[in-house]
């Protein structure tokens, strides 16, 4: 007998498929998730229970009909020969103390214990198999027994050797475990390229490092300025180690990158100094760190303490604490971006988290806020890390009188009044009017900005001023500005006045990358600005190449292309480009392909620390005499330009057998020596 499904159960099924998709959308697409691995999970087990007992809820359209199989195709799995623990947590210096106390007793030690002291990043873990040398495959920790398989987006990342560098021969097998990291300034850098190209930002350093990892196509991951850490080995053959600090040192030999900030053999005293002191240098440091790792120095006395199921006996991590503080939400506001996204602001009471002031916090949208209940009047747990735009943790219900107000986002655009819209697959409402002033306003910011026309002085209030007058509906109207107009604002000298003029009409020579990037088109950032820019040899050019076209183009995908050919084929924006030309506005060409520099098109990789220049510099000066500088060694490197301690690039030209020149040799051919 069949029975018939209840409504409930029928609502239930539709709820859990809205939730996992929504998990798989914030998962997959925005490298933000949303829901922990063990909630999905859980959810994923519900739905397929459901459908299984009620075979007429099945649908194709279900998420159970593709488990983690999202489009393109999921990681391959492996088990870690030894697992990868984690650690236990100390949170004050009693407890470093009772865990050096455990450690001596364990041992029935009477001599002090040294301790190696890790800076302790904050990215995701890794393990690299070295067989013979050779970097065989890499694996994220997973649940720390199987582990997901990252070895091509791994080999992207440049600091990771795919061939051990030694003059021995290499061991049979070593397994090199480390923490793979954004810096915070790759992450400002990567979060403004997304900007640029209007995709969804990254929370924090963190889940870009993780997101980025976990891509299932590698040339993009190749684009993101991962760096790795190493501190530690799984299983090894054909070498061995007697300390964690030997270990260390080999990696550093072998061509890792060990963190130079650790602190070698020193006894449980002197860790807890270093700790204070890193906590002090903590904000100055390049990337995050959420606390110190220590370990028994000795892998004979490691081995005594051994593990238990979760962690070893002989390390332990000493956490920061956290960069949060509560405070009240007064106010929610609606701000509208340049694409028209709608995204609400928390205005909250200031409270000093940690030495700065918090007084806003990003809630990213609307189902955030769902998600987490926030309210006009709430108490709220604010966190702040690094440079990231601070973030409300969670309500503090215990504080909830009843006269909180809860918030729901417009059905028009607060500035201009317009109709709003929420586009499919996304959690963004966007403003639907290109004429919004808000919207008209971030689009000039962003076409004045730097990397784009650069204008001196055409900052953020002025073009308020500007466009609120009604003097500027599109950037098309600066090149149309008077002298005379800008004097008659207020609070405007005329010599400010002449200084803009001057940079305005400075600003009408632009090279064609800058040009596509300022035009603010949907997805187009510096970097597609840059491909575009190679490919065709004007705007007219360009405009009329049809998406197709633009699509067979490496590194611009459909998405890309549509929006590109969108914006050349709406009559306001061909408008805008006439105007622009009209008032002279001349775009130049890069150098495409054929240089007549004295390098001649070759192309070189540098590696390692030149003496008497930076690796910048090194690079402008090969780029002006018309040479290519690429970041990895391939069959078409011409030459590898060699500093002192050469990365993993040096073993890899030799292989290939690649020119490999000093800096002396370097500044000899760019002299023409040669
Ligand atoms: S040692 C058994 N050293 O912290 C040893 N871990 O909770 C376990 N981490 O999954 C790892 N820096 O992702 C170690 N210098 C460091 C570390 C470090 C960051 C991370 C790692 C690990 C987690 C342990």
């Amino acid at each position: 007998m069949t029975e018939t499904v209840s409504m409930d159960i029928r609502s239930r099924a539709l709820e859990l498929r809205e939730i996992i998709n929504r998990g798989n959308y914030r998962y997959y697409i925005l490298d933000d998730p949303e829901l922990s691995d063990a909630e999905y999970d859980r959810l994923m087990k519900e739905l397929i229970s459901l459908e299984r007992q009620w075979p007429d809820l099945a649908s194709p359209v279900s998420p159970t009909q593709r488990i983690g199989a999202p489009p393109g195709a999921t990681f391959d799995t492996l088990n870690h020969s030894l697992p990868m623990l984690s650690l236990d947590n100390a949170f004050d210096p009693g407890d470093v103390m009772d865990f050096d106390r455990r450690v001596k007793k364990l041992l029935k030690a009477v001599d002090p214990i040294y301790y190696t002291a890790e800076p302790k990043l904050d990215g995701v873990a890794v393990e690299m198999v070295y067989r013979n040398g050779v970097l065989e495959a890499a694996t994220t920790r997973g649940d720390g027994i199987t582990g997901e398989v990252v070895t091509a987006n791994v080999r992207t990342i440049r600091t990771v050797p795919l061939v051990l560098q030694t003059d021995l021969q290499a061991p049979e097998l070593l397994e090199v475990r480390g923490e793979v990291f954004i810096s915070r300034e790759g992450f400002k850098r990567l979060n403004q390229d997304r900007l640029g190209e209007g995709l969804p930002l990254f929370a924090n350093p963190r889940n870009a490092a993780a997101g980025s990892l976990r891509q299932l196509d590698s040339r993009i991951t190749a684009l993101r300025p991962l760096e790795v850490f190493c501190y530690g080995i799984g299983r090894a053959a054909g070498i061995d180690f007697s300390s964690q600090g030997e270990i260390l040192e080999g990696l550093k030999n072998f061509g890792f990158r060990v963190n130079p900030l650790i602190q070698y053999r020193i006894p449980i005293d002197q860790v807890l100094a270093y700790y204070r002191q890193l906590e002090q240098d903590r904000d100055q440091l390049p990337y995050d760190i959420d606390g110190m790792v220590i370990k028994v120095d000795d892998l004979a006395l490691q081995d005594i303490l051994g593990v238990t199921s979760r962690s070893p006996r002989w390390a332990v991590a000493y956490k920061f604490k956290a960069l949060q503080e509560t405070t009240q939400v007064l106010n929610i506001e609606v701000q509208v971006g340049r694409t028209g996204s709608l995204t609400p602001v928390a205005h909250l009471e200031p409270v000093n988290v940690g030495g700065v002031t918090v007084s806003r916090a990003t809630l990213h949208n609307e189902d955030e806020i769902r998600r987490k209940d926030i309210r006009i009047g709430d108490f709220v747990l604010v966190q702040r890390a690094g440079d990231v735009i601070p973030e409300i943790v969670k309500v503090i219900d215990s504080k909830r009188t009843g006269t909180e107000e809860p918030f729901s986002m417009p059905s028009a655009c607060p500035v201009c009044g317009s109709r709003v819209v929420r586009e499919k697959d996304e959690a963004a409402i966007r403003c639907i009017n290109a004429a919004c002033p808000a919207q008209v306003k971030e689009r000039i910011r962003h076409f004045c900005g730097k990397g784009r026309f650069d204008i001196e002085g055409l900052g953020e209030k002025l073009v308020d001023q500007l466009v609120d007058a009604g003097l500027l509906k599109s950037y098309a109207d600066i090149f149309g500005l008077t002298r005379q107009t800008l004097e008659n604002l207020n609070r405007m000298g005329p010599k400010s006045a002449g200084n803009i003029m001057g940079a305005i009409e400075k600003s009408k020579d632009i090279r064609f990358s800058k040009f596509l990037f300022a035009l603010g088109i949907r997805h187009v950032g510096e970097h597609a600005g840059g491909i575009l820019s190679r490919r065709y040899a004007s705007v007219e050019a360009l405009s009329s190449a049809s998406a197709g076209e633009l699509e067979s183009i490496e590194g611009i995908g459909p998405v890309v292309a549509a929006s590109i050919a969108d914006f050349f084929s709406n009559e306001d924006n061909r408008t805008l480009l006439a105007r622009m030309a009209a008032a002279g506005v001349r775009i130049f060409q890069e150098e495409r392909g054929s240089t007549r520099g004295i390098l001649d098109s070759k192309t070189f990789v540098i590696t390692g620390t030149l003496e008497n220049q930076s690796r910048s510099e090194a690079k402008k000066r090969i780029e002006a005499a018309g040479g290519k500088v690429s970041s990895a060694v391939s069959g078409s490197t011409d030459y590898l330009v060699c500093g002192d301690s050469p990365g993993s690039k040096f073993a890899k030209a030799k292989e290939l057998g690649i020119s490999i020149l000093d800096e002396k040799a370097l500044m000899e051919l760019l002299a023409g020596g040669k």
